[in-house]
């Protein structure tokens, strides 16, 4: 349908490296909830934000965001499929403090992000679909959460 061709062809138009746009995706988050950062303290050069922005290990995290997304993206026809995978990535964010209320600030993020990058391509059908699909991800990964 119209909603799944709007996100496989925005996210394309993105580009192949998505790891710049996931850069802009995390440094909103931290402007929006800079408490955030400390969970990323595995890695000691995230004490202020442009550190962490430019560590290895941050951008290795946000490659990893954006692999899971593009797999959301190719299995839009069968999202449910991951379901498994997504609750486990749950539980490990549980383990390392995440929050499940984040995960509307990381939504945010994640619409900020898109706006900025496709700009006129940004429209209220284009927004309202991902909106869609992150809510389901986000669903699925907060069964990590659940006793
Ligand atoms: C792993 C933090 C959101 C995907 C991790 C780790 C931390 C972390 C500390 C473990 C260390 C590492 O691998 O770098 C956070 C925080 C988030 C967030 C604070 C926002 C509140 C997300 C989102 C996704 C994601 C939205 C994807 C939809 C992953 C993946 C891993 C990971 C794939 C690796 C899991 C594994 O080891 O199997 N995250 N994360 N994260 N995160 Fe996140």
């Amino acid at each position: 349908e119209k909603d799944k061709e709007l996100i496989r062809s925005s996210w394309e138009s993105l580009g192949k490296n998505k790891v710049p746009h996931g850069v802009v995706m995390f440094s909103r988050l931290f402007d929006l909830d800079p408490a955030l950062l400390s969970l990323f303290q595995y890695n000691t050069s995230c004490g202020s934000k442009q550190d962490c922005l430019s560590s290895p290990e941050f951008l290795e995290h946000v490659t990893k965001v954006m692999l899971v997304f593009d797999v959301a993206v190719s299995h839009l026809d069968d999202l449910h499929t991951l379901d498994d995978f997504l609750l486990n990535l749950g539980r490990k964010h549980q383990a390392v403090g995440v929050n499940t209320q984040s995960f509307a600030v990381v939504g945010e993020s994640l619409l900020y992000m898109l706006q900025s990058s496709l700009g006129q391509a940004y429209t209220a059908p284009l927004r309202q679909a991902w909106l869609n699909m992150y809510t389901i991800v986000v669903a699925a990964m907060s069964q990590g959460w659940a006793k």
